[in-house]
């Protein structure tokens, strides 16, 4: 069995009347013992003592009563008001508090969440409410105004939307009221903050693509795209209009790009730079964009033709050695690849005679024997 212990306290009580002009000190009727005991089981809120306090104006002013001091300190007794008293000092409160609110992700800075309204029914002090802000890392984000009483998305943090749906989507703002003697109760803002829609973003301002022309499908190119959705929302990828940009198509899940059309970009007939647009179309239809840089290399796909007309030279006996004339040929193809060299194929026994040099001339080199 435990033993009981003795606790001795001691108590200073201390009543605080209101001023008022035809002020008159309460009345205080002293303890009724000066001594009291308790069991060590007692329960919480059992009364010790009453004690009686009167202000004799009419009407009463409000008293306040509280424990100024008790040896040892902070013992757990408290001054209670009796029940059908009046008059006696009364937590201040919020009277708009508790509250559930939600403000958007991008609401700007300086955004009023809430005006907080409060009263204290016996002031006896200014009373100022002082805010914390539950995750207390992003407590800077907050600010609560004293002379407006609003309480608001901070403005002067450089942060033009500083809340962000996807880092953090619920605050908890607890606001305490103190009139010297009483804390309120119970005051709070749960404020959810709300998603709104964002674009997706990829990952790169732009992608290059390198494709040799090609039939349809043929040629392709990885573009190695990323992008990411805010709110994670499914994304669509396209390429926008413009540019002849259904020449092209993704494929491969987008991964790849090719062509949609027989692409030739022989004889000027399509162009070899292509800068397209792709967009990403998110569930609510908004998208976000990037470029796609479009390099098509020339494929030696076209054979070279002759154009001249001459198709043979006629030497006579007197033809001095010399040019004798040029044939032309032209290939489609573009750069080196469309470059044209002459060579001699075969021919008849006139071929020891006539040379041909590298742009087509033909030249009597060597004179054909007399008979
Ligand atoms: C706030 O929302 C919670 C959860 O829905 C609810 O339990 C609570 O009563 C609400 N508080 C107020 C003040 O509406
Ligand atoms: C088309 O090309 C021009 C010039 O290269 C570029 O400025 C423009 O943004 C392109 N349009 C699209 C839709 O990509």
């Amino acid at each position: 069995m435990e033993k009981s212990r003795i606790l001795k306290q001691t108590l200073f009580l201390v009543c605080l009347i209101q001023i008022s002009s035809s002020a008159s000190p309460p009345v205080i009727a002293a303890f009724s013992s000066s001594e009291v005991s308790i069991a060590e089981d007692t329960r919480i809120e059992t009364v010790l003592e009453t004690i009686s306090v009167t202000d004799n104006d009419v009407p009463p002013d409000p008293i306040v009563c509280n424990i100024k001091s008790s040896t040892p300190a902070n013992g757990p007794f408290t001054v209670w008001k009796k029940d059908g008293e009046t008059n006696m000092n009364e937590r201040p409160t919020f009277t708009n508090l508790p509250a559930n609110l939600t403000i958007k992700e991008d609401a700007p800075e300086g955004k009023v969440i809430t005006v907080l309204s409060f009263t204290d029914p016996d002031p006896y002090q200014d009373i100022e409410p002082i805010c914390s802000v539950w995750p207390a890392s992003e407590k800077y984000k907050f600010t609560f105004e004293s002379n407006s009483n609003k309480l608001k998305l901070a403005d002067d943090i450089n942060e033009p939307e500083p809340l962000d749906y996807e880092t953090t989507n619920q605050y908890k703002i607890t606001c305490i009221l103190y009139d010297g003697y009483l804390y309120n109760e119970d005051a709070y803002v749960n404020l959810a903050v709300l998603d709104v829609n964002e674009e997706p973003i990829f990952k790169e301002e732009s992608y290059s693509c390198s494709l040799y022309e090609s039939e349809i499908g043929v040629s392709q190119c990885d573009l190695g795209l990323t992008v990411t959705d805010p709110d994670s929302d499914k994304l669509d990828l396209v390429l926008l209009s413009g540019n002849n940009s259904e020449r092209f198509s993704l494929i491969n899940n987008d991964k790849k790009l090719t062509f949609g059309i027989n692409y030739d970009v022989d004889d000027n007939a399509m162009p070899t730079d292509v800068l397209l647009t792709a967009g990403a179309v998110d569930e609510h239809g908004l998208t976000g964009t990037t470029k796609i840089a479009i390099t098509v290399k020339d494929v030696n796909d076209n054979t070279p033709e002759f154009t001249s007309s001459v198709t043979s030279f006629v030497v006579s006996e007197t033809q001095e050695l010399g040019a004798l004339g040029t044939v032309t040929a032209l290939d489609k193809d573009s750069g080196a690849n469309g470059e044209v060299t002459y060579t001699v194929q075969g021919g008849s026994q006139a071929l020891g005679y006539v040379s041909l040099v590298g742009d087509g001339g033909i030249t009597y080199s060597s004179k054909y024997p007399q008979r």
